[in-house]
Formats: structure tokens, sequence, C-alpha cells
């Protein structure tokens, strides 16, 4: 990694100059504008400024002392104190041959590989998964695989919403409304059904309430009949979630669910009033935050005053758990929670709450949070009906779109072979539109821009994919080990080259902040790299080393395209 060499490089130089500057404080970065060089840095800016010295002057004397002549042109100042890094066009074709040969892609594992636990998707039982958990479940899948891919230990769980109030309700349903016919062929409907019924039912009569809440205690009891039937329940909603789970490619190392820390809650509770954490108001046991000003008017409630816990309590054993290494026996460096925006308030009670108590813990905790998908006409995506859309049916209508596409595109290929395109491009199509989203904000669910060849779909990444992959079909040749000497000679290929040494960076941005949509981002921009590059350069046509080093480039892109679609959770396709 270049880029790397030189931060390296230019830490020593400015630590010679400036005994004990950080390395946070030394950062080497793309130029913007190719025509100041490959790589900058305003580091010296910065670090003159709070020294109150002259920022030109600096970074004059960090320049003359920086010897970087293995790698760049003579290192330039810049501006206000900027220095410019221009890489030599011998290094460049160095790296491309490299790469070609399969010495690296552009990217290194981190030096310092962390454990990384992340909790995503985590739908709740006995409901539909809609399409709010779509996001959940990408942004948390994608950021997995890139984690992995950097060399980090990476742990996933599936905290599903498998305990709690709704239960009471659903055996007085279950219990007195069942339909066994409709249990049968739709499981996850029936139970919706039977849950809605009692709810309004519940609303109306205040002994339904009661019964409700009867059926709970004795759930919660350990009663054989309920938990039995509460069993059953989760059996049938595992059925529903392994489907989709299947389909989008999405593994969990864990499934714990919130069932899983009951025994453990009235302990955590016990431990918050003894360390003074948590104290009595009305009954119930709280945790104030007089000292914190978003908090201040929320206390956070850690059991309620009929003795009942809640989610706050089992999120807290749960963190404890998941501090202490769970069942894989090591302590995480960071704790991730991928969740809608609407929770920001409980992580952060949740988050505090768990400093207090184990003030040891120094775990790094996230809650990465996400905005809604919201219809065309700006509100909530519902169907037309006015229901939320189920994930399953949304992922058939997403295939099934994707075939008209592909069928139109496409006369010669079998139907197998489009089905499978079109499963790859549908899939494909709705997890990269939720992606490429800054995730904080609302999106508008548009089939006929997720599915547009051109923009920044994951159709076009793929259309591009295959545009390459057709290249070496024709050509026939395996590249590996084969690659002769790379010459650049159009700026069309350096640019792309240019843009393909910064593959690392990306993937470690999109990390640094949870964010996917920088990885889109960067993939968008070297498919229209490669656009330009295919436009004016000949590949096939030309000869020798120039032919040589354009195929190399040809290959390069492909496994960059191909290995970042994989980590943001795509497949790929050779023909489309
Ligand atoms: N089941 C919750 C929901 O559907 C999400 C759980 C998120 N994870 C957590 N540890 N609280 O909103």
């Amino acid at each position: 990694m270049l880029y790397k060499i030189l931060e390296q490089r230019l830490l020593q130089t400015v630590q010679a100059v400036l005994p004990g500057v950080e390395a946070e404080a030394v950062r080497v970065r793309p130029c913007p504008d190719p025509k100041f060089g490959d790589y900058q840095t305003n580091a010296l800016m910065a670090l003159a400024k709070a020294r109150k010295m002259n920022p030109r002057q600096l970074a004059a004397e960090v320049a003359s002392k920086l010897d970087l002549a293995q790698w760049c042109e003579p290192v330039e100042v810049a501006g206000a104190g900027f220095l410019n890094f221009r890489l030599k066009p011998s290094v460049l074709a160095q790296s491309l041959r490299e790469a070609a040969q399969g010495g690296h892609l552009f990217f290194q594992k981190a030096s310092e590989p962390r454990c990384v636990i992340i909790d995503f998707s985590s739908p709740n039982v006995a409901k539909p998964m809609h399409v709010g958990h779509i996001r959940s479940t990408v942004l948390g899948d994608s950021l997995a695989r890139i984690l992995r891919l950097l060399g980090h230990h990476v742990v996933t769980d599936n905290h599903m919403g498998d305990w709690g109030t709704q239960f009471g309700k659903l055996l007085v349903g279950w219990k007195s409304h069942l339909d066994p016919v409709k249990l049968q062929t739709d499981p996850i409907a029936e139970m919706e059904r039977l849950y809605k019924l009692v709810n309004a039912e519940c609303e109306r009569e205040p002994q339904i309430l009661e019964k409700a809440r009867q059926e709970l205690v004795k759930l919660q009891a350990g009663d054989e009949e309920n938990l039995r039937l509460w069993r059953e329940m989760i059996a049938l909603s595992q059925k529903q979630f392994d489907r989709v789970y299947a389909r989008l490619g999405v593994r969990f190392d864990h499934c714990f669910g919130e069932s899983f820390y009951n025994p453990m809650l009235k302990k955590v509770v016990d431990e918050l009033i003894q360390s003074g954490v948590a104290r009595e108001s009305d009954g119930a046991m709280v945790v104030c935050f007089p000292d914190i000003p978003e908090l201040k008017d929320h206390p956070a409630m850690v059991r309620k005053s009929d003795g009942g816990f809640n989610y706050t309590t089992t999120d807290l054993a749960t963190l404890l758990f998941r501090w202490e290494g769970g069942t894989w026996g090591v302590r995480p460096n960071d704790i991730v929670y991928v969740t809608d925006g609407r929770q920001q308030l409980h992580f952060q009670q949740l988050f505090t709450v768990f400093r207090r108590w184990h003030p040891e813990a120094n775990a790094k905790l996230a809650h990465v949070w996400f905005g809604s998908v919201l219809g065309e006409d700006g509100t909530p995506f519902k169907t037309r009906s006015g229901e939320t859309v189920r994930l399953e049916d949304l992922l058939d209508e997403a295939e099934e779109r994707a075939w008209k596409v592909v069928s139109e595109k496409n006369s010669e290929l079998n139907e197998a072979q489009k089905r499978e395109i079109a499963r790859v491009v549908g899939l494909g199509a709705i997890k990269y539109a939720d992606l490429a989203q800054n995730r904080q904000s609302d999106y508008v669910f548009s089939w006929d821009k997720m599915l547009a060849l051109q923009g920044n779909t994951a159709p076009y990444l793929l259309y591009a994919y295959t545009r390459i992959r057709s290249i070496f079909r024709k050509e026939g040749e395996n590249l590996a080990g084969g690659i002769g000497e790379c010459i650049l000679t159009a700026p069309e290929e350096s640019a792309l080259l240019r843009h393909l040494l910064n593959f690392g960076l990306a993937l470690d941005a999109t990390v640094e902040d949870y964010r996917p949509n920088f990885l889109c981002g960067y993939l968008y921009e070297l498919a229209g790299h490669f656009a330009r590059f295919y436009e004016n350069c000949p590949v096939l046509k030309a000869e020798g080393s120039t032919r040589a080093t354009r195929l190399a480039l040809c290959d390069v892109t492909s496994r960059a395209l191909k290995q970042g679609l994989e980590v943001l959770g795509i497949e790929t396709t050779e023909q489309m």
C-alpha cells in the first residue's frame, strides 16, 4: 500500500523535526485534483498552527528532509503548506504488475486485528420480517464481511426478539382463536393475525389484558404448556428467518436471542442496586443521568414496578456477556449494534449505564443507526393496501423485475441462466440500493432507480464486471503468472490505476465510520474509470507491453470489483 509507505516515512520525518507528534496527526490522502499529484498531506498546516509556526516554512523543512526518491518525484510544497506527492511511473507500473500476479489487491490486512462483535438483523419472533429489516441485515452483514477481509476477528450475533410481553397476547390468541389450517399454510401471517386480534381486544376489554398478563407470568414461571407453545412459535419464525437469510447469503455465528439472557436479569439489577448505579423510583428501579444533558430527562428503567424486566435489562445482561467473551472466549475490542435511528436514546442509556456498572470495560461501544425506507410519496414504504411490505415478497419482486430486464437484453440465454442472473441482479440491486445511501438518511425505495443499468446501482457495477470478463472470454487467456512488463502510456490507464491504488483506503474508511456507502462510491468511481479507459484504450487490438498492461488493468479491475461487491454481500455473474 503505497500511501501507507508515504505516511510512515512522513511520520518519521515529522517526528524528527517535531518530537512527540502522534501518528493520527500525520495522514496522507489522495489528491482531489490529479494535476497536483497522487497524494497529499495537510498535516503540517495543523501542526504548525498548534505551535504558532509558519506552515509553509515547516512544510519546506519537512520536504527537504523527506527521502522518498525511491517512490516519488521530488515532493512539492503547495498552497498554505500542503505537501504533494507524485508517484514515479515505474512505481505505478510495478504495483500493477504485482497485483496482476496475485501478490496483492491494493489493500492490506490490519496491523492490529481487533475482535469485533456485531449485533444485527435481530428481528422479532411471530412477526414477518419487513422492509425495515433489510437495512440492519444488509448493513451488518457487509460490515462483518469487510472487517473480516481486513483480518479482524468478527463475531456476529442475531439478537432475536424471542421474549417479552408480546408472548402473553400471543398465547391468549393461540389458545382461543388459532386457525390450524392457516397456521399450516402461512404461520407468520397467522401469528401476526392472532397478535393483532388480541391486542385490539385488550384495548377494549381489561379482562383480556389481565388474561394476557397471566399467560405471560405463567410462561415466565416455566409453565410446561406455555413453554411448549412459545418454543413452537420460535421454531415457526426461525423457518422464515432461515429462508430469508439463505436467500440473502447472510449467516450468523450466534443467535442467542433475548430469552437466552433471562436467567441473568435478576443478578444484573441486584448488582446495579448494590453498586449504587440504580435506585428506586415509584416502585421501579431506574438509573438517572442528571449530569448528561441529553439524558437528563430520560432515566433508564431496569426493573418495572411489577418486578418485570425489560429491553434495557436484557441488553445490559447481553452487553456484560459479550464483554466477558461470551462463548467464544475473547474479550471484544468493539461491540457494534446495527438498528434503526429510533433506538438512539436506548443505546445512549445502555452504554452509559454499562460504563457506570463496569468502569473497567474499555471496549468501544457503537450504535450504528440508520434512517427509514420510504415509498415514492415520501411516507413509510407500504403496500398499496397500506400494509408493511414483507421482505420475502420484496425479494421475489426484485428477482421478477430483474428477470424482465435480463430477458429483454438477452434472448440467447436459456431460461435457467436468465433466472440465475436475475436472482443475482435482483438481490444485488436491493442490497446495493440500501448500502449506497448515507445510512443515516431516509431513502426512497424505487425499483426503477435500483434496477437502472446507469448510475450508482448494482446492475451498473455487475454489468461493468461482465464486460471485463467477456474480454477474457474472447481472449481465452489466463493471466495469472504470465504477465510481462507493464508500461503505462495513456492518461486513462494511469487514472484507473491510481484509483485502484486507493481500494484499501476505501475499505479502511468504510469500517472506520461503519459506512458501506464509502465503498459503494469507490466501486462506482472504479467502474467509471474503467469505462473511460476501455473507451479510449483498445485492449485486444493493442500489442506487446501495451496489451499486457491493459490486460493486467482489466484483470485487476475485475478482481477489485468482485472483491468489493462480495464484501457488500453481492454476488457477481459472468454474463448479463
Ligand atoms: N429486536 C429489536 C427490534 O426489532 C432489535 C434488537 C437490536 N439489538 C439489541 N441488542 N437491542 O427493534
